[in-house]
């Protein structure tokens, strides 16, 4: 088989990585990839969001599946063009895609599907936005660009004036253009965040081990949001309990309230929770896998993936096989340039990559980095995701952190604390 997989990050050298140790396939293309890609496939020069341009290059190579990681050409329609020309694609259609593309959208399926989630109301006015603020109580508020904003358009306020700023930059500034026109302005709820992904063809659901990501920048959780500093899998947060809970009251009634909604999801869903003391609740959903999530989760994959894409792809997810995975929990610390999650530099010629690829149980996934004269340099703000797997989580952490210590380039960064919030519910 030909498989061409849309992305350039963490996430999609993962997913070749993964794909290519799968005995059906021939021949791996990635658009636009990574240096890292490079290693498990055909790099070809088509971004992401050049959706005419992948339609093209699928039709010509002929290529069996496509296997989409980023939202972005997800909510711009590219599996429904793919899958009009007949083509095999996994991945949402562009009205499935609204799941993530507007938080306005998915507010109201969570609403009407009573899964559980914040309190929230939507506004298209500035003036009403702001009125609303004003006339509550003082209290920490959400508010949310109801678009797409790379990861940005979320802010979590501490008081109204905060609320107030935030609404400015959306609303008024027009700080993410369109994705600002509305907004979801939703009550903060405490608790510990968990990721929950799920394959689905819209009638069967598969959920996926467990993962947790570390989504701000600094150590404790402390500074910026960022698109995910480091994850592990599995999350012991999570008991069985929880997540037949979490299937039963969340994955279930979201697919098959977007069957009603005649938007049958098929690919990856994720929920992103927030486990409160009244169980866990819904903060967001991504029509995709995460980012670095992928990258544990991939790790501990056994099972072939691909005939499992297949069958996701075809809405036969009924007849394939449980997937199995290794037992072995497995970390992800990301590695990224001076600056990020604001401006970095790229460019920096990356040291250390073989010599961290050797250490037992580690594979170094590239996210920004590209080829230069034969080096691996700094191409973007999260550069790699140092993936690692052992018996305990102790062993893989000290693997990974191993293997980040001998790769350098001047600036680089991490946090060094990924999956310490796992220890509270293990015995290590
Ligand atoms: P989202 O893109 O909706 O997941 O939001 C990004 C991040 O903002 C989440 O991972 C949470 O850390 C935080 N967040 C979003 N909604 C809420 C909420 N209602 N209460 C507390 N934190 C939230
Ligand atoms: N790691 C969070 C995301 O992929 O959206």
């Amino acid at each position: 088989m030909k498989i061409l997989i849309v992305g350039q990050g963490g996430r999609e050298h993962a997913l070749a990585w993964k794909i290519r140790q799968s005995p059906l396939v021939k021949e791996i293309f990635c658009a636009p990839g990574n240096a890292g890609t490079a290693l498990e496939a055909v790099n070809v020069d088509i971004a992401a969001t050049d959706i005419e341009g992948l339609v093209n290059f699928a039709r010509k190579q002929k290529i069996d599946l496509t296997v989409i990681g980023p939202e972005a050409p997800l909510v711009a329609g590219l599996a429904d063009i793919l899958d009009k020309e007949g083509m095999r694609v996994f991945g949402p259609s562009k009205q499935a895609a609204e799941l993530e593309g507007s938080k306005v959208f998915a507010k109201d399926l969570l609403r009407t599907a009573a899964i559980p989630t914040a309190e929230a109301q939507v506004f298209s006015n500035a003036q009403a936005a702001e009125a609303y603020v004003e006339g509550r109580e003082e209290t920490r508020l959400v508010v949310k660009a109801d678009g797409l904003a790379s990861g940005k358009g979320v802010s979590v306020c501490q008081n109204k004036e905060e609320a107030l700023e935030a609404l400015k930059r959306i609303m008024r500034a027009r700080e993410f253009g369109d994705a600002g026109a509305r907004v979801v302005i939703e009550e903060c709820l405490d608790g510990e965040e968990a990721s929950i992904l799920a394959l689905t063809d819209g009638e069967t659901i598969l959920p996926l081990e467990t993962a947790q990501d570390h989504k701000a920048a600094y150590d404790e959780d402390k500074g910026p949001n960022t698109g995910g500093m480091g994850a592990y899998s599995p999350a012991p947060l999570i008991s069985p309990l929880l997540m037949d809970n979490i299937i039963g009251q969340i994955l279930v009634p979201a697919v098959h309230a977007m069957k009603r909604r005649n938007r049958p999801f098929r690919g990856i869903l994720y929920a992103g929770l927030m486990i409160t003391h009244q169980g866990p609740k819904v903060l967001e959903f991504n029509v995709r896998f995460g980012d670095p999530e992928a990258q544990p989760l991939l790790m501990r994959m056994k099972s072939d993936i691909v005939p499992v894409l297949l069958a996701a792809s075809e809405g036969r997810l009924r007849e394939v096989d449980p997937i199995t995975w290794d037992p072995r929990p497995s970390i992800c610390v990301v590695m990224a340039a001076e600056g990020y999650p604001g401006n970095y530099q790229k460019g920096q010629v990356i040291r250390g990559l073989e010599e961290a690829a050797r250490v037992e149980g580690v594979k170094v996934f590239h996210a920004g980095t590209e080829l230069k004269n034969g080096e691996v340099v700094t191409a973007g703000g999260r550069v790699l995701g140092v993936t690692a797997v052992g018996d305990r989580l102790s062993d893989a952490k000290l693997r990974a952190y191993q293997a980040v210590k001998l790769i350098r380039w001047p600036g680089a960064w991490c946090r060094h604390d990924i999956s310490d919030k796992a220890r509270q519910y293990l015995n290590e």
